[in-house]
């Protein structure tokens, strides 16, 4: 009778220390399983619950013959701690060749004639392109319009997928349709209302406005 208890006890013992053990493994590995997975888990969920994919890769584009809007586009840049490129022309303009009241200038010769407004760019492609959400494109007014030194540029790339924000500026013409304009020539992208500064803005009101964007 005794043996037969202790036989029992050991049965019941074993028993239950063979589910114990199991129950730990199973618990180990369940633990562990996890503390591998729980990297790449989190940053899927938090790439799902936007804390990666709402920061904004910004750049932005501008050209400018004489200073004034790439100023505008540093301050821009700057504040939305953008990249930024610079569209410069193969053959850049001199103060001659920007002297609009000059009806031989270069500048009157092209707007003349827009079959001279065609020009050749030191570059076209915007390193990384792909890489970025949204894009504030810079230019002066040139006769009401963007400068057409832009328009390659803008023709050569594709905006699909992005946000763009024109600005420029000028003596005293709004943005009026240049920035519609140049949409119509991308044809692609999401082109929002731009914004014109005067030649030399304060570096307060353009930084106000790109933070006015709530991009970041
Ligand atoms: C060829 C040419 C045409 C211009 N046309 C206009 C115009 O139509 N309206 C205006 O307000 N300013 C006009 N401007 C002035 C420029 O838009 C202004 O000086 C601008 O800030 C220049 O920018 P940038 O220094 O970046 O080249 C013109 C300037 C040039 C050189």
């Amino acid at each position: 009778m005794q043996i037969t208890i202790n036989r029992n006890m050991k049965r019941i013992l074993a028993f239950l220390l063979a589910a114990t053990m199991l129950l730990v493994l199973a618990a180990c590995g369940n633990n562990g399983e996890p503390s591998n997975t729980v990297g790449p888990e989190k940053s899927d969920a938090s790439a799902e619950n936007g804390t990666q994919t709402t920061e904004n890769k910004i750049l932005v584009v501008y050209y400018s013959a004489s200073g004034n809007t790439g100023r505008v586009a540093g301050f821009v840049a700057d504040e939305l701690n953008a990249d930024t490129f610079e569209i410069v022309p193969a053959q850049p303009y001199s103060d001659a060749d920007l002297n609009w009241t000059d009806r031989n200038s270069r500048v009157c010769r092209e707007h003349d004639d827009p079959s001279l407004q065609d020009i050749a760019l030191v570059s076209a492609e915007a390193p990384n392109w792909s890489d970025y959400d949204v894009v504030l494109f810079g230019y002066p007014i040139w006769w009401r319009e963007a400068a057409w030194v832009v328009n390659s540029f803008v023709k050569n790339n594709d905006f699909t997928g992005k946000t763009v924000i024109p600005f420029c500026t000028s003596t005293s013409s709004g943005l009026g349709d240049s920035g519609t304009n140049l949409e119509k020539m991308a044809r692609t992208g999401n082109w929002l209302e731009g914004q014109r500064f005067n030649e030399n803005p304060s570096e307060d009101s353009v930084r106000g406005w790109a933070r006015g964007l709530d991009l970041e």
